[in-house]
């Protein structure tokens, strides 16, 4: 069932390229349960032209962190994961060292120092307790959002994208007093699971909501919403043509424009979008061809309008808003 999963999960990763760096912080591998199910897990699932995993602890055994190595490896990834069990609320002693060593001035923050902006990054961890216990009223008093507190700060601080942490409870295992090694190995395959979806969510980009995008658009043109809806996703200096009134630039040149159309024409129109094609030329910047057929009547004349138009549209998606951006907007009849 698993092998099945997996297979079918390396087909849908191999579509792109997004480079996942898994560094692993915990210092007794060998004999490990919950971080070591976990990491075999994922390096089962995910194909090895994607994944590069740095155990730190193997890497580092005398605590000196090749900082230069490291930083190569960040500079190749789109996805940093610390993958890690919580040690005294907070990271094991070697990952901590390595955010230290290896988040410097002039690379991570500082003067230059926007080398990790816009990569994302999720911290998934293995706990020892129980979700009861990180309650006001359990033994280690605050939630685990609380706890990693400190974490996400330092990665706002050097303009990396935060995803919410990955963390499972009841991890530790002591025998006859905590857990079985069954009920650890079991939570530590479907935290691996949860991770592996994590990581097959953001391979797949952004491409599926941009075609949900563009069909929310339509529907507010539908009812000739207010303009403010258009513009939160219009660049400052939209480029945009439309038959009949040429080529225009900016929010303003776009309400004047809106302002006149919405005088013209009745409420509702319909757009129906045919022939969607979306191209990624570079991550998150799409090149979007496609049809729409316009049926609309004119307020004044009641002249029924019914014509199909060509558009193409430059899209960013801002991966820090989770929204598109478009920079240029042609429709031709
Ligand atoms: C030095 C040390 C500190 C720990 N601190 C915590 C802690 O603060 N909170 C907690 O829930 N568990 C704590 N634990 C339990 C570990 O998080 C737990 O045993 C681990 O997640 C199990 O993963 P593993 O099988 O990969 O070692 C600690 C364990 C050790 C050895």
């Amino acid at each position: 069932m698993t092998t099945k999963n997996s297979t079918t999960r390396t087909n849908s990763l191999n579509r792109n390229d997004r480079k996942i760096l898994i560094i692993l912080s915990h210092p007794d591998l060998e004999n490990s349960i919950a971080n070591k199910t976990i990491i075999e897990h994922i390096k089962k699932a995910i194909p090895e032209s994607q994944l590069e995993v740095r155990h730190l602890d193997s890497l580092y055994p005398d605590y000196k962190i090749d900082i230069e190595a490291e930083q190569a490896a960040l500079l190749k990834a789109d996805f940093l994961i610390f993958q890690h069990p919580l040690y005294w609320y907070y990271t094991p002693s070697i990952l901590k060292k390595y955010f230290d060593d290896v988040m410097t001035w002039g690379f991570a923050y500082g003067t230059g120092g926007d080398k990790l902006k816009g990569k994302h990054f999720l911290q998934s961890i293995t706990l020892g307790g129980s979700k009861e216990s990180f309650t006001p009223l359990g033994y280690n008093r605050f939630s685990i959002e609380d706890i990693l507190k400190p974490m996400q700060q330092s990665i706002y601080h050097i303009q990396m994208i935060y995803n919410q942490p990955l963390y499972s409870y009841r991890n530790a295992y002591v025998p006859e007093i905590y857990n079985s090694m069954s009920e650890v190995k079991e939570n530590a395959m479907a935290h691996a699971e949860k991770l592996i979806e994590k990581i097959q969510e953001f391979s797949k980009g952004n491409k599926e909501k941009v075609g949900t995008f563009i069909h929310k658009w339509f529907s507010h043109f539908d009812r000739l919403d207010e303009n403010g809806y258009f513009i939160q996703y219009l660049h400052k200096d939209i480029e945009f043509t439309f038959p009949g009134y040429g080529n225009m630039k900016g929010h303003t040149e776009f309400n004047a424009w809106y302002y006149a159309i919405k005088e013209k024409l009745e409420v509702p129109i319909k757009h129906e979008v045919k022939n969607i094609i979306i191209e990624e030329i570079e991550r998150n910047r799409f090149d979007i061809h496609f049809q729409v057929h316009l049926q609309a009547k004119e307020k004044e004349s009641q002249k029924e309008i019914n014509v199909t138009e060509t558009e193409n549209w430059k899209l960013i998606w801002d991966e820090s808003s989770d929204r598109p951006i478009i920079e240029k907007y042609v429709v031709s009849a």
